[in-house]
């Protein structure tokens, strides 16, 4: 929201929920995502939005190709990578960035990979073999590519019976 009318690409926008806002704030959005129903549901929210339908696993589309962003965003959508795949694929959305630019994920996280072996430990009856992040090895991975900043933050859900 800092830079008016800025252009933004959103890796995985799923209903859009998040992405309206930005659209509605006037901002430029492309966007990439694998499943046809989340594309027909984001395009009534944002009908001038560049939606793409692509798997990231296989990279980025040719839509995209050359394109300049200010911010690319990426929520709950990264994880469904290996961390190989994840480093690859955003080393290749780095050439995608303006000056200034940055890429930011939010996504299940961890500091370290102690952290989220104990979270594990604790969950492992109702735990998905997914890959989340851990912070550090991400920072190590991208450490020559770009400058990482890592913030966690918590969302506590009470229940009321
Ligand atoms: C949990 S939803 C998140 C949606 C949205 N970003 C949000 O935060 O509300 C994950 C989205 O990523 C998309 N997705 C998952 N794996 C993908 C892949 N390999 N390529 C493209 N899209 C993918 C899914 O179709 C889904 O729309």
């Amino acid at each position: 929201m800092q830079k008016p009318k800025s252009t933004i690409l959103d890796i995985g926008f799923g209903t859009a929920v998040l992405t309206s806002k930005l659209y509605e704030h006037g901002h430029k959005i492309d966007g990439i995502d694998f499943s046809l129903q989340m594309i027909s549901i984001a395009r009534v929210k944002m009908p001038k939005a560049n939606l793409s339908e692509w798997d990231i696993s296989k990279g980025f589309p040719q839509e995209v190709k050359g394109a300049k962003y200010d911010s690319i965003i990426s929520t709950y959508t990264l994880h469904h990578l290996t961390d190989e795949q994840k480093i690859s694929f955003i080393q290749q959305l780095l050439s995608l960035l303006n000056d200034e630019g940055k890429i930011l994920i939010g996504d299940i996280a961890f500091e370290t990979e102690a952290q989220l072996e104990a979270c594990r430990e604790e969950n492992k009856a109702h735990w998905d073999d997914e890959f989340y992040f851990v912070a550090e090895k991400i920072k190590t991975m991208l450490q020559e590519d770009c400058q990482c900043e890592y913030t966690q933050n918590f969302l506590r859900c009470t229940y009321f019976y």
